[in-house]
């Protein structure tokens, strides 16, 4: 994702702004401010922002009224609402009429960028269109035209509309994402929020918060109430990813709001109805973990009312010509490579691997090749070289870190590219973050403790790598 998020601050305290306005500049935000809500409303409803941030004490229109205003010309627009202790009760309102979510001062700056974070995957998750069929190498698209993938898009378009719940299933990286966001894209709901949760990156306890919401004091540590993604994607989409992740707690409990449309916060009585469509995913072979008795089975028909079959990439090699070009396009604009090329044995190569890692692989392969072949057409060699290098990884990460180093000493040496001292460095670093988090279950501070740094330190890097445990990815 190369282009540089808009953002829209509406704050009248002309020093707050100027200091929200240095963070988020900093953080690489491009950011317009307005000081009144009147005025930052109509900027809102006449650019293409991706998140908004407004106070909530504005002259001209109320944060509150902006929210419920810009909520209804534009509803797939993120809204984070700035409120002082105190008012809980409004900044809660303020999500029930569809801000993304609030911020109570005073707050840290990294809980704000952090949000931000979220909003922006969110914003982008909903409006960059997935297209879907022959010709296509926009920007996000579901290549491939085999007869399975066709079959895919038939599905598709007979479901997209009908308000089921769709179950997707394959192998990892196969491009279940990507389906979802068809699905969604094509539904009636397309106006309404697409709401997504990755089960598996967060921590069981609280999981079910974040799904179903909790009131204050329904646990220790619950200092106000909190509205949960089911409530949030009410008129919308719920993507649960990773499915076959859940407890056997949340699995029930999950049941039976698809049973009854109704949620009930952690600790709270009243009976939500709840009108969200729900699309699940998992790469998990259900079926063991039915006999296994790790998933329920009640749940499992619930779910599976609508299955998309999504195959691996070796069941339809043909559709990997097409699929390496559209790579080499989008990462030759990424690395400033006009025209990239391949040669025909090289494609053929490709189409004879087994891709246990399927298009995210096969994507990955393209990118390394492409930056070893440079300006040249990637020849055979090349990737036979990448395809190599990490097959030898897989056995052995720090074999993968000598193949960054040198793919980034041949780059440097060829004039391509400084500064591989800071660049290396980064990643074994954002890597080493990225495996001990995923092996603490997303628990900051166990991770923190194995690494021998401080929670902040976590924090920080997470953040900083973008490598969030909330179920929502930063960047494409
Ligand atoms: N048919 C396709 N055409 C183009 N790109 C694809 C296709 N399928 C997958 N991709 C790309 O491959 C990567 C992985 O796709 P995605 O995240 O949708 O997979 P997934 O099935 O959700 O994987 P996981 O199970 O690991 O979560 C993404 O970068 C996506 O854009
Ligand atoms: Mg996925």
């Amino acid at each position: 994702m190369s282009q540089r998020p808009h953002i829209l601050l509406i704050e009248d305290d002309a020093s707050a702004a100027a200091a929200l306005r240095r963070v988020l500049a900093d953080e690489g935000y491009a950011v317009a401010c307005e000081a009144r809500g009147d005025t930052g409303l109509l900027a809102a409803q006449q650019n293409d922002f991706e998140v908004v941030i407004t106070d909530l004490k504005l002259p001209g229109l109320n944060g509150l009224d902006l929210v419920r205003q810009l909520h209804v010309a534009k509803p797939r627009l993120p809204i984070i609402l700035i409120t002082a202790h105190g008012t809980t009760e409004t900044a809660i309102e303020a999500t029930k009429l569809g801000a993304y979510d609030y911020l109570l001062k005073p707050f840290e700056m990294e809980e704000l960028l952090d949000l931000v974070g979220r909003a922006v995957a969110s914003s982008r998750l909903m409006s960059q269109p997935v297209e879907m069929g022959e010709g296509l190498f926009a920007g996000n698209a579901i290549i491939g035209n085999s007869r399975m993938m066709q079959n895919i898009y038939k599905e598709i378009g007979r479901v997209a509309a009908k308000p089921v719940t769709v179950l997707i299933r394959g192998e990892t990286g196969t491009g279940k994402e990507l389906i979802a966001r068809a699905l969604y894209q094509h539904s009636d709901r397309c106006r309404a929020p697409f709401v997504a949760v990755n089960c598996a990156a967060i921590p069981e306890t609280l999981l079910e918060s974040e799904l179903f919401g909790h009131e204050r004091g329904a646990f220790t540590g619950a200092e106000n109430r909190r509205i949960g993604r089911f409530e949030q994607a009410n008129g919308g989409t719920l993507f649960l990813d990773e499915i076959g992740d859940l407890s056997s707690n949340t699995q029930a409990k999950l049941l039976r709001v698809l049973q009854e449309k109704y949620v009930h916060r952690l600790g709270g009585k009243e009976a939500i109805p709840i009108d969200a469509r729900v699309i699940a995913a998992t790469h998990r072979d259900l079926e063991t973990a039915l006999r296994e008795k790790t998933f329920r089975e009640d749940l499992y028909y619930r779910l599976s009312v609508v299955v998309i079959k999504v195959p691996a990439l070796h069941q339809r090699a043909e559709d990997i010509p097409d699929l390496v070009r559209y790579f080499m396009q989008r990462h030759g604009t990424e690395f400033d490579i006009a025209s990239p090329s391949i040669q025909t044995e090289a494609i053929q190569f490709l189409q004879a691997q087994p891709w246990p890692g399927n298009v995210r692989e096969l994507e990955n392969v393209v990118r390394q090749a492409l930056l070893l072949a440079g300006k040249y057409t990637i020849s055979l060699q090349h990737v036979q070289q990448v395809v190599a290098k990490i097959g030898e990884s897989a056995s052995a990460s720090n074999q993968s870190i000598a193949t960054g180093i040198s793919e980034y000493l041949v780059r440097a040496s060829q004039g391509e590219m400084t500064g591989v001292h800071g660049r290396v460095i980064e990643e074994v670093e954002r890597e080493l973050f990225a495996q001990a988090i995923q092996m603490a279950q997303g628990n900051q501070a166990r991770a923190a403790r194995w690494l021998g740094v401080s929670r902040i330190t976590m924090r920080e890097k997470l953040h900083r790598f973008g490598l969030h445990p909330s179920g929502e990815r930063t960047e494409d």
